[in-house]
């Protein structure tokens, strides 16, 4: 089974990672399981709906491909959620098929509690929060407090003006790199940000997901004038353009800002 509805809203709330239910019978689940990796977008965000609870089988789950998340229910009621990355070689899960998560990419295959059944990964996926609604609907993030806002005490007492403040300026972002560590005609992998940074010409940066557009590996490296992928060989140009298949669409831009000699991301 593959990905059924695509994801339908965001919100910018960012969350923790766990895993977590709103309705009857879900547990918490999850929490012994290996970190997020640092740069899966998908994992910090919360309020994604990946579509309805009723679409994930009892005793299997469903991968919804664009959140890059995998929800398992192994009995009726207790919904899991996962990341979809495989941890051998971060391709996205195939499907969940036989009662495990299956990655084509090198056979691997993962329990539904997201432990490793069968390598070459030898990590568990990591565990994600997903809630799922009244409605129904499987959302990432945890469930709401359910608890009423506490009222201030009343009080007789004047109110205090806030002193005012000018607004404190937010500290620029850190620089990802500095111009220096991206070769001319070259470029680098940035695996824990999931972007690759090129130099085409002398002063020319280019910034491009570094997730292969054929099955999601993180590409390994920029070497002879290319970005290469290590899953199945496929290879890009500097311009993010595909050079070699089996990848068929470019890889996406990301927008880049260099200040100086620091590059981050815009
Ligand atoms: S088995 Fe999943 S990336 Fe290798
Ligand atoms: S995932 Fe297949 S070549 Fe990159």
């Amino acid at each position: 089974m593959t990905q059924g509805n695509p994801v339908a809203r965001r919100t910018a709330v960012v969350g923790a990672v766990a895993v977590a239910g709103v309705v009857a019978g879900c547990a918490r689940y999850g929490a012994e399981s290996a970190p997020a990796p640092a740069g899966d977008k998908a994992a910090e965000e919360t309020g994604l709906v990946l579509g309805k609870a009723k679409e994930v089988p009892v005793g299997g789950g469903q991968v919804f491909r664009d959140a890059k998340i995998v929800v398992t229910q192994p009995v009726a009621g207790e919904f899991k959620g996962f990341s979809a990355v495989c941890t051998h070689q971060g391709c996205v899960v195939a499907e969940v098929k036989a009662g495990t998560i299956n990655c084509d990419c090198h056979g691997s295959k993962f329990k539904l509690d997201g432990t490793v059944s069968t390598g070459p990964a030898t990590k568990p996926l990591p565990a994600r929060d997903v809630t799922v609604s009244a409605a129904g609907d499987l959302t990432t993030g945890k469930a709401p407090a359910t608890e009423p806002p506490t009222e201030p005490p009343a009080t007789t007492e004047p109110p205090v003006e806030a002193p005012t403040q000018p607004p404190v300026e937010a500290p620029p972002p850190a620089g990802l790199a500095s111009t220096a560590d991206i070769p001319v005609g070259g470029g680098k992998v940035f695996e824990n940000e999931q972007v690759v940074i090129t130099q085409p010409a002398a002063g020319e940066f280019k910034c491009f997901s570094a997730v292969c557009t054929h099955q999601g590996c993180v590409v390994a490296e920029v070497k002879a004038g290319t970005i290469n992928c290590g899953c199945h060989g496929s290879k890009f140009g500097l311009d993010g353009s595909v050079s070699k298949g089996p990848a068929t669409t470019p890889l996406p831009a990301r927008a880049v800002k260099v200040s100086g000699n620091q590059i981050s991301l815009a």
